[in-house]
């Protein structure tokens, strides 16, 4: 949600501001914007759209300076308009957001009774209200800043301009994240560490409730109570060389394309090589004698945990309760006496998930993150953390990593059966063994490709599309309905097989595409079964299956897409593939924007 990025500097900053923007926009794209100091105090340049469209307007009415922010938005108060872009100005400061100020209203009230004149309809403009109003009141820049600061409630992470030829960069954070990065005669902040890997690696993360004052060669950072504190410098792991997008078209298609290598990386950091077992390092004595699982994550991440449901309860016996986030933490759960809480999240920020996490951490659950970003607020918070070694993952529509969380879900389940003792050592390691063979499987997978695009039209055609699957495959309907509802905003459900002749099944007329996801196992008669109901009342059938399962489907699908046999649990991370290519092609084929389609935004840092 919302990037931020600022710099200070001993030279201009403004075309290094918008390669930060460029690197974040994949956190909101409804409009951008910038402002920087220079001898004409704050001046400051906002376009509705794109960043290509503020860069458009910076090339024909240039400003630079050395001590500037910038902005790239997802709406939340306020239409996606120039007027309500960020920066927001009120006499001598600017402000950029990330997060929602709960508070606004209240607060602009009482500026608008001082007279102050509002020129937005956003939450963050009163940021900028109050700091100017200090100041007027006689507070420096920063005591101003800080006062501001210490009366909003909500989530937010803010950078600020203030004072009219101030090179200072004032930052907070409370709920989103920020950074702080230190350059050569140069400062930064930004919302991750990922906008600014241009320019340093090295990286300060705030805390809840810190607040920075960045100056060109210096940091100061207080606490939530004002006290003057050392944040450790880190050297962030992201290569900005992974981050573009090569000879792809798109990142989401690089990304489908990364998983071979991406599930071999997140399996080799947990599987002994020396003896083809799992090692689940400090989370395992959370999981061995953990009497119940909760496991909580929010959209692609949530139907990852659900996945891992069936994992866990079939082969360690344990009883998993998953959960959506923002359920979750409203609805007073009754939490597991001596359980653990597994927390999935590609970005490790998603404001759910992460007042979820704090919930449980309250609670004194063992909490346990299921993370792609290590330097996350949820990796920081849990007690311990697996990681998904997806990479940066940019495409909105996750990819690789939620094939990386299966894995890490598949590997943890194996592990936690063992350290139980309802797998015996020769039984993990076939399990583990299956595992293994996971590059070698996706890569195969990924030859459906040309199929996947000549299916694709069906799709684009259709009114609306169904997903059907049974067991740890029932989960992957709904990914897959998920997948084509967000790139291409065709509809498209997920349901239980079984639950089809409860009401569902009055979807289907003359020509209605069903996806049915059915590799061979002890279900697929079953399923098989439920195809022929819809395929009875007009339905185009399309099976995703494997060479063992082909055969069961035979004349009753129109199109077979036929993956190699699925040893293990293999069977759900193999068959996203396809899933993730047919939403692809089909996006192509109607020319919608893949990377930040409609809407949406990575990282989701409000509520
Ligand atoms: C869909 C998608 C989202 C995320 C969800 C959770 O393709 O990407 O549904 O899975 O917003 O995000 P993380 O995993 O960052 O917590």
């Amino acid at each position: 949600m919302c990037g931020i990025v600022g710099i200070v500097s001993d030279k201009p900053v403004s075309t290094r501001l918008m390669e930060g923007l460029r690197r974040l926009e994949y956190r909101g794209y409804d409009s951008a914007g910038i402002a920087v100091v220079n001898g004409r105090g704050i001046v400051r340049r906002r376009a509705p759209g794109k960043v290509l469209n503020l860069q458009n307007l910076l090339d024909g009415a240039p400003i630079d300076g050395n001590c500037g922010i910038a902005h790239t938005r997802w709406a939340t108060h306020g239409r996606p308009n120039e007027q309500n872009a960020h920066p927001h100005q009120a006499g001598n400061v600017a402000i950029v957001h990330n997060g929602i100020i709960e508070n606004f209203k209240s607060l602009r009230q009482e500026m608008a009774n001082k007279g102050r004149v509002f020129a937005t309809e956003t939450d963050t403009e009163v940021i900028a209200h109050l700091i100017q109003d200090n100041m007027d009141e006689g507070l420096s820049g920063e005591d101003a800043f800080l006062a501001a600061v210490e009366r909003l409630e909500g989530a937010y992470a803010v950078a600020a301009l203030v004072g009219e030829a101030n090179q200072t960069l004032y930052a907070a954070r409370h709920g989103s994240p920020l950074v702080v990065g230190f350059g050569k005669g140069e400062m930064f902040v930004g919302s991750d560490a990922f906008a600014l890997a241009p320019f340093t690696k090295r990286v300060l993360y705030l805390e809840e409730g810190d607040s920075a004052v960045v100056e060109i060669d210096s940091v100061r950072v207080r606490d939530e109570e004002g006290a003057s504190v050392n944040r450790e410098i880190l050297t962030a792991s992201i290569s900005t060389v992974m981050a573009e997008k090569g000879n792809y078209r798109h990142f989401m298609e690089k990304e489908i394309h990364e998983q071979p290598e991406a599930l071999a990386r997140t399996m080799a950091a947990y599987i002994d090589p020396e003896t083809d077992l799992p090692a689940l390092g400090e989370t395992a004595p959370l999981l061995k004698n953990a009497d119940r699982l909760i496991a909580i994550a929010c959209g692609t991440a949530f139907y990852a945990a659900s996945v891992g449901k069936y994992w866990f309860e079939a082969l360690a016996g344990v009883h998993v309760e998953t959960d959506i986030a923002s359920e979750f933490r409203y609805r007073t759960p009754a939490l597991p006496q001596n359980g653990a809480a597994l927390f999935i999240s590609q970005s490790g920020e998603t404001a759910d998930t992460l007042a979820a996490m704090r919930y449980c951490n309250r609670a004194k659950v063992d909490t346990i993150g299921v993370l792609n970003t290590p330097e996350s607020s949820i990796a920081r918070e849990t007690k311990t953390n697996l990681r998904t070694m997806a990479g940066p993952e940019i495409g909105v529509a996750s990819t690789k990593a939620f094939t990386a969380q299966l894995a890490v879900l598949a590997m943890t389940a194996i592990g936690t059966a063992s350290l139980r003792g309802r797998l015996s050592e020769a039984e993990t390691q076939e399990h583990i063994r299956a595992l293994q063979a996971l590059p070698e499987l996706v890569q195969k997978a990924l030859a459906t490709k040309a199929q996947c695009q000549a299916i694709a039209p069906i799709l684009a055609k259709a009114k609306q599309t169904i997903f059907l699957g049974r067991g740890g495959y029932y989960p992957l309907a709904l990914e897959g309905a998920l997948k084509l509802k967000e790139i291409t905003y065709l509809a498209a459900e997920g349901y239980a097989a079984g639950e089809l002749k409860h009401g569902p099944i009055a979807l289907i007329e003359e020509g209605t595409p069903v996806v049915v996801i059915a590799p061979n196992d002890p279900l697929i008669e079953k399923t098989v079964s439920n195809v022929e109901e819809v395929a009875a009342r007009g339905a185009k059938v399309i099976a995703i299956t494997d060479e063992a399962g082909a055969e069961s489907f035979d004349t009753r699908a129109e199109h077979t897409i036929i993956l190699p046999n699925l040893p293990g649990l293999t069977g759900p991370i193999v068959s996203a593939i396809p899933l993730q290519l047919l939403a692809y092609y089909t996006a192509l084929e109607l020319g919608t924007n893949l990377d930040q389609p409609r809407n949406l935004a990575k990282s989701v840092t409000v509520e």
